[in-house]
């Protein structure tokens, strides 16, 4: 089955902040996305590409909108959907007093569903496609969100909170129980059509080193799962690293112990990061997810860009809902931005749109699947309309150029200009 859709089309093919400059993505004015069995088979101009279409494929043509590979959020929390913008706690205050209660309900099955089902809705409306996922230390959470996304055919990473200190009794598991369910789910879901098992261990406040071993024995016995946690956010949990692992040089060198660090691991905020580990991140292909929102809103520090360029590593978008105020991979642009300007550092607006999209699906290794449009990519993408709102389409109405309008869209733009979220070639959300 082939379906072609007919628009405006911007893709990368690299990182506009290398040497690649415009080479570093393809835009068609009057562009042809042409799928076939829920996978790119080519795009170019239309002009070039119509003839060559067989007269029965389906054409759909896309008025007034920009179509864009589906964004990645490398890093968010499924169960702390119900206490996104909770008011005025730091990270480890956050955490008791918002972030465990309500991860606390995700043990009953029917609740864990009911919230997978929003959860998901907001990740489509704001057209994000692929998301790196953090459920609750419930193996039922995870059921409940892969479930509900084998369903709708995404492509989605997951994995159950491993935590057995530091935290409620209710939300406690042990060394052996995290390692027995991690396992069951990961022979149950782990390369089950679009979906992938992520070895989830909170963070170093919160697992034992018997724990931590046990992350190390998954990930020897499953080389192909992803590991993802937390470095090195705000200075109280750091010092509270620091103090439960005092053999330790550094935050991270307690995951480096572990051998927990690599490329198919993800760090989500690194922001008071020391010389070393930014190094030691950078020799072992590590992985990063900027969470700039979710920095604000906890007050937790500036991430530096420029710190991560220099050591050549690869850096994702994360929303980081709960302590992420939005789901919008857009909004969360416009707040890396204003993190960016604070440091006195730079970040070009299609370097924006480039690390929501082909760059969030390099640091989650999924480049040679998703991320852009280059031919045999799985075909999830977002249609958006530079014009959703009055301010929006006064300020799009008066762009010089392409990256111009890219930029009022990451600054202006939220889930209302997210026309249409497509799934492997499927439409999975209509704003009108
Ligand atoms: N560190 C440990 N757990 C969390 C969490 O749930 N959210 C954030 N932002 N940081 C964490
Ligand atoms: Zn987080």
């Amino acid at each position: 089955m082939q379906q072609a859709h007919r628009s405006r089309i911007l893709h990368f093919l690299g990182d506009p902040g290398g040497q690649l400059g415009e080479k570093a993505y393809e835009y068609f004015e009057d562009g042809l996305l042409v799928i076939q069995e829920g996978h790119v088979l080519k795009i170019g101009d239309a002009h070039d590409l119509m003839p060559s279409l067989s007269p029965e494929i389906k054409v759909i043509k896309h008025n007034n909108t920009l179509l864009l590979p589906g964004f990645v959020d490398t890093h968010i929390h499924f169960p702390q959907v119900e206490i996104i913008a909770a008011y005025g706690e730091q990270l480890m205050d956050w955490l008791k007093k918002y972030a465990f209660p309500a991860e606390e309900k995700y043990c009953d099955r029917k609740y864990a569903k009911q919230m997978a089902r929003i959860f998901i809705e907001q990740l489509l409306r704001n057209g994000t496609t692929t998301a790196l996922v953090f459920c609750s230390v419930h193996p039922e959470s995870v059921d409940a969100f892969f479930e509900q996304c084998g369903e709708k055919n995404l492509r989605m990473i997951a994995g159950k909170v491993m935590m057995d200190r530091n935290c409620p009794s209710s939300l406690r598991d042990t060394a052996e129980t995290a390692y027995n369910d991690s396992k069951n789910l990961i022979d149950k879901w782990h390369n089950k059509g679009r979906l992938q098992y992520a070895v989830t261990p909170r963070f170093a406040v919160t697992s034992t080193p018997a724990q931590l071993a046990m992350a190390r024995k998954l990930m020897y016995e499953y080389p192909d799962v992803y590991l993802q946690t937390h470095l090195s956010e705000n200075h109280e949990e750091i010092s509270l690293v620091l103090d439960l692992f005092p053999e330790c040089k550094n935050y991270l060198d307690v995951y480096d112990r572990y051998d927990l660090l690599g490329e198919r691991s993800v760090f989500a905020h690194c922001i008071h990061l020391g010389g070393d580990e930014w190094k030691r991140l950078s020799k072992t292909n590590s992985n990063l997810a900027f969470c700039p929102s979710s920095n604000l809103f906890l007050g937790s520090g500036l991430f530096s860009l420029e710190k991560a360029d220099e050591q050549n590593l690869t850096v994702g978008i994360g929303t980081d809902v709960g302590g992420g105020n939005n789901f919008s991979v857009l909004q969360t642009l416009g707040d890396a931005y204003k993190v960016i300007q604070l440091k006195k550092e730079k970040m070009s607006p299609m370097r924006g749109l480039y690390l929501a999209t082909l760059g969030g699906a390099k640091s989650l290794g999924l480049s040679n699947k998703i991320g852009n449009f280059e031919s045999g990519k799985e075909a999830d993408f977002v249609c958006l309309d530079s014009a959703a709102t009055p301010l929006l389409e006064m300020r799009t109405g008066n762009c010089s150029d392409l990256s111009e309008e890219i930029f009022a869209l990451s600054m202006l733009g939220d889930d209302r200009v997210i026309k249409e979220t497509w799934i492997a070639g499927a439409k999975a959300y209509e704003r009108d």
